[in-house]
């Protein structure tokens, strides 16, 4: 939820803020913008609503530069996506220019108060409070620093803040409260690189550190200051040895389309230094190194939308597999119910960016309750796993579609193969010969399912008139229904609701016409003979049936409008399988209404505000 990024080098700056930003695109993009210090010391904005390619276009023939800057994607929390609330905001005097992630709590009693003092504001956001409160601090002592600490001080809520001041070139400061995204500093002979992510400072820096909560920084060329509780503290500058990504959409018009695609190779290399189909084992130790998981006696996992959707299929698994009672929560509604959580419970919190505020909020909650905690990611060192310590990493390499989709399926695969590994222990009988076979094949079944998606895309183009959609499953299929309904919503702005099938009759029958097209996932161990009594009452009901499935042959083709066929498999695992139909499903559903599938709009891909 908004990308932050900033550069002083020796050299102009400009083109490598603009390519930083088109890297942090993926976490906001409704409205862009740069400050410069030009060549005459002056601050130049430059900034619009729109997306980078509008502010590209907007500024071609701009000639300012400068050797200093920094830069803004946003994602409007407070006021419209307009030029005007675009950032960087200045202050009333155009002195300080600065860019927020976050959200200010107390911006309302801040923004009259400095009214009273006869400040003027000319934007909508809660932005403008940061840097008029830090002009007004500076008008009375003249010191940027102390303004910054000030403002740090009296500003609630979460906020990380990018700022240049028109007295203090050759300087950025900045600072960290709350919950409100990573920040680094990556530092190399001729540049000081800011941003969000580490990805997008990793061709500019050789080494880096992360801004922590509470913490003040002041960049130049040649240092990093960084100030905790008003005391310099000494970082730790971690190098950067990994080369950074090379990210294309390589032959496919989005990048979604291509994450689809890499599904069954994230699926194989999850298996590296993980599983052993020899023996049949499966080892976490090196990654969970330190973690006692003896004594555990319960599970409870946290989530946010996809990651939720993961979390809710992983309980099954975890209760039949590794016979251990399992716990889904949504964590913006854990936080805040004053939950209780037994001893001898384990905690894993799942977030793809390592950064949902509402997560994390949570995973601060289950720290403070002194319970042992893992973190499920796709991020390094990731803010996520700055609390749970314990991390394993997903493997699935930069998702820039905003919807997950690779993600999910590795972070399923993680949790599957998880209460495999939990399994070994707490129950041995577990059918574990049939499911390492299944496993092994899972990367084929899912290339068959893409090197053949004709019946599908031509499904989605069918259906593409519709605007409301039911999915329903039972068992595994349940959660599959609701990340699938999610998905539909998200990328083609249609009206769909995911449920599990028995609830079917208890209200949203009601809704079932010829315009609603239900989606059955019916597959052979999760409660067929149930599924088919639903299918059968859709019909009943004149509703249109479209079945996926891995058992057409035990369903009457009179029982349904449309179906899609997947290959059979161990129960458990079809999920992946079901899963990705429905992702190709979704795209081209959205493809058909001419939407843009990587940035459906009002979304970002790093939801790190509450
Ligand atoms: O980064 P996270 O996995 O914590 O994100 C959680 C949700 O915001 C995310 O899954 C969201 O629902 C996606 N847009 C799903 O496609």
């Amino acid at each position: 939820m908004c990308g932050i990024v900033g550069y002083i080098s020796n050299h102009c700056v400009k083109s490598d803020l603009i390519k930083g930003l088109k890297k942090l695109e993926y976490r906001g993009y409704d409205s862009v913008g740069i400050a410069l210090f030009d060549v005459n010391q002056n601050i130049k904005v430059l900034k619009n609503s729109g997306q980078i390619k509008d502010f590209i276009s907007k500024y071609k023939n701009d000639t300012s530069d400068g050797h200093l800057g920094i830069g803004h994607t946003r994602w409007a929390t407070h006021g419209v996506p307009s030029d005007n609330n675009s950032h960087p905001i200045f202050d009333q005097n155009e002195t300080i220019a600065l860019v927020h992630n976050g959200i200010i709590e107390n911006y309302l009693d801040i923004k009259k108060e400095l009214i009273d003092e006869g400040f003027k504001f000319k934007t909508d956001t809660d932005t403008e409070c940061i840097s008029n409160l830090i002009s007004y601090y500076k008008n009375k002592n003249k010191d940027t620093l102390r303004s910054i600490k000030l403002t740090f001080q009296k500003i609630k809520g979460h906020a990380v803040v990018a700022i240049i001041s028109k007295e203090d070139p050759g300087k950025i400061f900045g600072f960290k409260k709350g919950l409100a995204g990573s920040l680094r500093i990556g530092l190399s002979s001729n540049k000081i690189s800011i941003a969000s992510d580490l990805e997008t400072i990793k061709s500019t820096s050789e080494k880096y550190i992360s801004i922590d909560n509470k913490e003040i920084f002041v960049a130049t060329l040649e240092d990093v200051l960084v100030i905790s509780k008003d005391k310099k503290i000494e970082k730790e500058w971690i190098s950067i040895d990994e080369k950074s990504e090379t990210i294309s959409k390589n032959n496919f018009d989005f990048f979604i389309e291509k994450e689809i695609h890499e599904q069954p190779e994230v699926f194989l290399s999850n298996f590296q230094n993980r599983v052993n189909f020899s023996s049949k084992e499966i080892d976490f130790s090196k990654e969970l190194k330190g973690l006692n998981l003896d004594e555990i006696k319960r599970i409870n996992l946290f989530g946010m939308g996809t990651s939720y959707y993961a979390c809710l299929l992983a309980s099954y698994w975890l209760e039949q597999i590794s016979k251990i009672p399992t716990q889904c929560h949504n964590a913006s509604e854990f936080t805040y119910r004053n939950p209780l959580v037994e001893e001898n419970t384990l905690a894993i919190s799942v977030s793809q960016s390592g950064e949902t505020a509402d997560t994390l909020s949570a995973a601060n909650l289950i720290k403070e309750m002194k319970i042992p905690q893992i973190a499920i990611t796709n991020t390094n060192n990731s803010e996520l796993e700055k609390v749970t310590k314990n991390c394993i990493n997903i493997g699935a390499k930069t998702e820039i579609g905003v919807a997950s989709t690779k993600t999910f399926t590795a972070t399923l695969e993680i949790f599957l193969l998880f209460a495999m590994y939990l399994a070994q222990k707490r129950n041995p009988g577990y059918p574990k010969t049939k499911i390492f076979q299944e496993l092994k094949s899972m990367p084929s079944q899912i290339e068959r399912i893409l090197d053949n998606t004709k019946h599908i895309v031509d499904l989605a183009k069918l259906y593409s008139k519709y605007d409301n959609f039911l999915f329903l499953g039972r068992g595994y299929n349940y959660p599959v229904a609701m990340e699938a309904a999610l998905k539909l919503k998200e990328l083609s702005y249609v009206h769909a609701e995911g449920y599990p099938a028995g609830e079917m009759k208890h209200g949203p029958i009601s809704l079932i016409d010829s315009k609603m097209p239900v989606f059955c996932i019916i597959t052979e161990g999760s409660h067929r003979d149930k599924m088919i009594s639903n299918i059968r009452e859709v019909k009943s009901r004149n509703g249109k049936v479209i079945v996926l499935t891995n058992c057409s042959e035990k369903l009457d083709k009179s029982w349904y409008d449309d179906i899609i066929i997947f290959e059979k498999t161990e129960d458990l695992l079809s999920p992946f399988l079901s899963s990705v139909s429905i992702q190709i499903f979704a795209v081209n559903l959205a493809l058909a209404r001419n939407l843009d599938i990587d940035k459906p709009r009002n979304l970002a891909k790093s939801v790190t505000v509450e």
